[in-house]
């Protein structure tokens, strides 16, 4: 079977036994503080899992496309070195929720993977949870004795808590598992070590294929645990692992998922798969890492300096360095991959398609500035060896290679290869103190406290900020929460008119208000689709019944840049084209921030028009069509710009306005009149491909534009009112430009004419002639008639000039070369006589001037330079 067709087995199955099947979530998540990227299957069935969402579909299933590289499931270190680690990885998995559990979910695994796949059920081997008395959990004898019915028992072995009890995270749905392991060894092999041996001991061939996990708890923050709801059955099998077992592979690299892309790193590079261990290597980290690149890209994570970003940036970098120190790649290749990923992988994901001009030259331009960074750091570490050697030392500091981690991005093997060429060595244990340090510091600022839940009353919170902007209310929990050392508490509510920070938008600020007193709310976000309220206190008393109301000059403006936006959105597909995508956007009180997909820069003309159509659309005063609760193919049929990387429900809501449809859930004006008018304040590029505009609208613009008319007024005033401003400043210049031509004219004849004066009273001393002065003047004219006079006398010329200019003192002196040949040095004489004007100054032997503090020592400071030549 082809990839493809085995992808399609495992979700034909499932449906046949009932599961609706429903499309992966994005692998970036937005919501959950605790999770970066989704790392299993079940993410985004978490609050259904919790009993925060109701239970749509009781059986589901799927493939989900999953990153491992941050947090508890932590693989990158090993992906490329091991041939069975991902990075990005596809999981195949089925839920019941409440329904079935354990009975089912191992009969159907089995059903699935002997009966329908066809596979070897003597290769098959199953673990089971051997119980923590710790935490007061038992053997699962009870999967044990479901298992006896498929194999015997020599093959259903116990396994710890560290691989058989499964948790999402430090916090959140958990539960003992049950894991299904693969031999896929030669038979002789096998003859030889029995496989019981080498499961879960990092055997490339007897490996864990599926995971069954019996989620009953939910992990709290203080590490107890507490009963879920219901029972979940949660599974996830690796595809890449299964291809491989059904492809004959022993590799999952070998199969039809990535050997197009690796035979294409072979073909751009020269280098053959297969006969050297290193360069395998360097393939199987580009073959892996691409994929995670251009999946983030579209899910809409470009790479930054921050969060989210900064891991796709680091694995970028990653797979630049394995291809620049084991492939020979100089410049920037990964991008030209993209097509043949697009071959493998575009028929399940066609968003890999629609988006290939953007993955490409993000990828190209990410490659490009790290290549830069990586050849300044190893000219660095060249300069950094010279000066070892001239020590006469072969080992460098581990503070170096720290610096070269840390600030090019230069892992600790890199280094050390450069160095181990050249002959040199590094403090290992000095780079691994240097790391801990960094590592702590950065937790130290990360650190996030999170105090449990503490439920004040059961129920399910609603928000009903589309429609009032305050409601009577209770508190439903809060917990505390300590960040850097401030102290903050988040309620959730039963009812609230506060929109939760999400899509763009910023969250509401506003008061709960009781009979005993009043607390601010200064923000809401969202969480696991919870709205959580933040603030600095408590209600003295958590029961009572509380007036919500919201912050309403910032939720009108807000609501005013958010319908703006999409009008923008519109406007821009229109006039720039439909491959304009909106890649990002920031809707606040105060501006609108929106980044989209266009390859150039916006002419002038673009920018007026499409200021002019939003505008035109303003005054058209479309009404609000606010649709809630639409089936998604419904949205879909009436054309609704939906947003790849958002996670869209069954039911969502589409936003109208004229011709702008969007699947949105941001506040909104009722009508486009009320945003009065939208200007665009700047459009420039955040990213290979990305165009950020940033606008404002309605009252803000009012601001600058009243703003903007006052300063006029002022200008306009101070050219007497005339009625052409534009004339009179012209003149103006050209007047500046014409006086500023004779200031020139006249400071030059000056400096000719006294130059004249002081040749026609030269003093000799010792044979040399000596002039000195004392004038008011700015140094650089002085310089210049220093250097007239030296045209003039090119032989035994002392030339010394004080000048107090503006108050400041300033010493200038010049010398002819003959006295410098003879030893006479001007920067010497100069700094020396500067002592009495406190100053100090340098130049070149022949010529040197020094600025000072003290203007009354000005005739002393003459007086000692003059002294070098008597
Ligand atoms: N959630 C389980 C896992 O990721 C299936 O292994």
């Amino acid at each position: 079977m082809t990839s493809q067709e085995i992808r399609q087995s495992f979700l034909d199955f499932f449906e046949s036994k009932g599961h609706k099947i429903v499309p992966s979530a994005p692998m970036v998540i937005k919501d959950d503080p605790t999770l970066m990227f989704t790392n299993a299957g079940m993410n985004q069935f978490k609050n259904i899992i919790l009993g925060n969402d109701p239970i749509v579909y009781s059986r589901v299933a799927d493939s989900q496309k999953c990153l491992r590289v941050s947090g508890k499931h932590n693989d990158l270190e090993e992906v490329g070195h091991d041939t069975y680690h991902h990075t990005m990885f596809e999981m195949l998995g089925n839920w019941s929720f409440g329904d079935y559990f354990k009975k089912e979910a191992i009969a159907w695994a089995w059903e699935y993977l002997v009966d329908v796949l066809k596979i070897d059920k003597e290769r098959l081997y199953v673990t089971v949870f051997e119980g923590s008395p710790a935490e007061g959990l038992s053997r699962d004898d009870e999967a044990a004795e479901i298992w006896s019915q498929f194999l015997p028992s020599s093959r259903i072995i116990n396994g710890n808590k560290k691989d058989n009890f499964w948790e999402m995270g430090d916090t959140g749905p958990c539960g003992p598992c049950s894991e299904i392991h693969i031999d896929l060894r030669d038979d002789d092999e096998r003859a030889k070590v029995d496989a019981l041996s080498l499961i879960n001991n990092d055997h490339p061939q007897v490996i864990e294929i599926w995971n069954n996990v019996f989620m009953q708890f939910n992990r709290k923050a203080d590490g107890s645990l507490e009963d879920l709801p219901a029972k979940v059955i949660d599974t996830g099998m690796g595809f890449e692992r299964l291809c491989m077992a059904l492809q004959g592979k022993k590799s999952n690299y070998d199969t039809d998922v990535f050997q197009p892309v690796i035979q294409e790193i072979a073909r751009l590079t020269g280098y053959k798969y297969g006969e050297n261990a290193k360069v395998d290597i360097a393939m199987r980290v580009i073959a892996d890492h691409i994929r995670t690149i251009a999946f983030s890209i579209t899910d809409g994570q470009l790479p930054s300096n921050a969060k989210a970003g900064y891991v796709i940036r680091r694995i970028l970098r990653r797979a630049v360095r394995y291809g620049y120190t084991f492939l020979e790649q100089r410049s920037a290749f990964m991008y030209k991959l993209i097509p043949t990923l697009i071959s493998v992988m575009g028929g399940a994901y066609p968003e890999l398609i629609s988006q290939q001009q953007l993955i490409e030259k993000v990828t190209k331009e990410e490659e490009d500035s790290f290549l830069r960074t990586l050849e300044t750091g190893i000219r660095l570490l060249d300069k950094v060896m010279d000066d070892a050697r001239k020590d006469g030392k072969t080992e460098i500091s581990g503070k170096e290679a720290f610096t070269l981690y840390d600030t090019f991005g230069f892992p600790l093997d890199l280094t050390e290869l450069i160095l181990r060429e050249n002959n040199f060595t590094v403090n290992v244990d000095e780079f691994n103190s240097e790391m801990q340090k960094q590592k702590e510091r950065a937790r130290n600022a990360a650190a996030i406290e999170t105090g449990d839940w503490v439920v004040v009353r059961e129920g399910e919170s609603r928000f009903v900020g589309y429609d009032v902007t305050e409601a009577e209310t209770e508190i439903l929990r809060y917990r505390k929460v300590k960040q850097k050392n401030k102290e903050f508490y988040q309620i959730v509510l039963s009812v609230t008119p506060f929109y939760a920070e999400m899509g763009g938008q910023v969250g509401d600020s506003g008061t709960l208000t009781s009979e005993n007193g009043r607390i601010e709310i200064i923000d809401t976000k969202k969480e696991n689709n919870l709205s959580v309220h933040i603030t600095e206190k408590l209600p003295e008393d958590v029961t009572e019944t509380f007036t919500a109301v919201i912050n309403l000059e910032n939720r009108m403006a807000t609501s005013c840049n958010h319908s703006a936006t999409h009008l923008l959105h519109e406007a821009l597909r229109e006039i720039l084209g439909e491959h304009v995508e909106q890649k990002g956007s920031y809707v606040s009180p105060d501006s609108l921030r929106f980044d989209f997909s266009h390859f150039q820069k916006m002419t002038k003309e673009e920018i007026r028009e499409a200021e002019h159509l939003v505008n035109r659309r303003i005054r058209e005063n479309f009404p609000l069509h606010d649709m809630r609760e639409l089936p998604i193919a419904e949205a879909q049929g009436m054309g609704a710009m939906a947003l790849f990387g958002e996670k869209y429900g069954e039911k969502v809501r589409v936003v109208r306005f004229g011709s702008s449809v969007e699947l949105c859930g941001g506040t909104h004006v009722n009508s486009t009149g009320q945003i009065g008018m939208l200007r665009i304040v700047s459009e420039n590029s955040i990213a290979a491909g990305v165009r950020r505009i940033e606008a404002i609208t309605a009252s803000k613009l009012e601001e600058m534009f009243d703003m903007q008319q006052d300063m006029m007024a002022s200008v306009r005033e101070l050219f007497n009112n005339t009625p052409s401003l534009v004339t009179a400043v012209q003149k103006t210049i050209e007047e500046n430009a014409d006086l500023k031509k004779q200031l020139e004219d006249f400071m030059r004849e000056k400096i000719v004419s006294l130059r004249d004066k002081v040749l026609s009273n030269v003093e000799e001393i010792n044979g040399i002639k000596v002039i000195h002065l004392n004038l008011e003047a700015a140094p650089d004219m002085i310089k210049t008639l220093a250097f007239q006079i030296r045209n003039v006398v090119s032989e035994n010329l002392f030339f010394v000039a004080g000048s107090v200019n503006d108050g400041k003192p300033s010493l200038t002196v010049l010398l002819s070369d003959d006295l410098v040949a003879k030893g006479l040095n001007a920067v010497n004489i100069a700094r020396e006589a500067a002592k009495e004007i406190q100053g100090g100054g340098g130049g070149q032997p022949f010529f040197a001037a020094a600025g000072g503090k003290n203007p009354s020592g000005i005739e002393k400071a003459i007086a000692k330079a003059l002294e070098a030549i008597k």
